[in-house]
């Protein structure tokens, strides 16, 4: 049973890259504690599938395809979520890519790319909710950066833990800011998690770092649905620009 800081009755919470992996356990949470949820991925076929998953248990949720990296695609896709859903209470940013090539190999498109993705995609998507969050005086945002964008990387992935280093600049930014609007604003890290994108590393890579996490497993993708559905509960209504560790001990600052 939630409890009522918990319960999530009535808001409409956007989560991007959600047709899988991550993404989609934190939609799972999401509406299982009782909001509408948007489900944003590249393509419909993804989102449509796990939106319509959600509704098998009897919860609410739709299907959205935009490219977090097109600000023009972002803001058109949000100006049709008030529209359909009036409004959107809680948003999630979590569209990202995996790219495991050491320093040497990160070519300027690689780099654009990941920034683009991870870094402007957030920043595109916080700037197109948040007039709306303003005028309700009630909003919740989480960034989803990484355990790389605190610790760094091991073979030198700078890309991508630059852009997720961004992340947590953003964040802490966007809560200075947002904050005195009733806007809490966080981040989440990240550790190892069993996801597609963790597919793309080799056993060898994922066997060392499994073996440098305490816990002494990856983790599940709900751990990070259940952070996350924390952050944007009334369980933390006082905790902004925080980035929430969830990586089994294997980094602590
Ligand atoms: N899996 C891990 O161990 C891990 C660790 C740390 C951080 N993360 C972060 O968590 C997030 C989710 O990762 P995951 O493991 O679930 O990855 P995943 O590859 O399984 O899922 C990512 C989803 O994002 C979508 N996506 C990619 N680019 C997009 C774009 N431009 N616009 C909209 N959607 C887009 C993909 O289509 C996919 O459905 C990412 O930001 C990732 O960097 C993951």
């Amino acid at each position: 049973m939630r409890s009522v800081q918990q319960d999530l009755s009535g808001k409409v919470a956007v989560v991007t890259g959600a047709g899988r992996g991550l993404g989609k356990a934190i939609v799972d949470v999401l509406a299982a504690r009782g909001a509408h949820v948007v489900v944003n991925d590249l393509t419909l076929e993804p989102a449509e599938q796990a939106a319509a998953e959600v509704r098998t248990r009897g919860e609410s949720a739709s299907a959205v395809a935009f490219d977090v990296a097109d600000p023009h695609k972002v803001n058109d896709a949000f100006a049709k979520i008030r529209t359909d859903h009036g409004r959107v209470d809680i948003l999630i940013n979590n569209a990202g890519i995996g790219d495991f090539v050491s320093f040497p190999d990160i070519s300027p498109e690689k780099w654009d790319r990941m920034l683009d993705i991870h870094l402007k995609g957030s920043f595109n998507c916080c700037q197109a909710v948040l007039a709306g969050m303003k005028q309700q005086g009630y909003g919740k945002i989480v960034n989803i950066s990484s355990v790389a964008g605190k610790r760094g990387d091991f073979i030198g992935n700078a890309h991508y833990t630059a852009a997720k280093a961004g992340i947590i600049g953003l964040t802490k930014s966007l809560a200075l800011y947002a904050a005195p609007f009733g806007i809490n604003v966080n981040a989440v890290a990240p550790g190892l998690f069993a996801t597609e994108l963790t597919d793309g590393m080799s056993s060898e890579m994922k066997a060392t770092t499994i073996s440098r996490i305490p816990a002494g497993r990856l983790g599940r993708p709900e751990e990070i649905g259940r952070a996350t559905a924390f952050l944007v509960s009334e369980d933390a209504s006082y905790i902004f620009g925080e980035t929430l560790s969830v990586n089994g001990g294997s980094y602590m600052d």
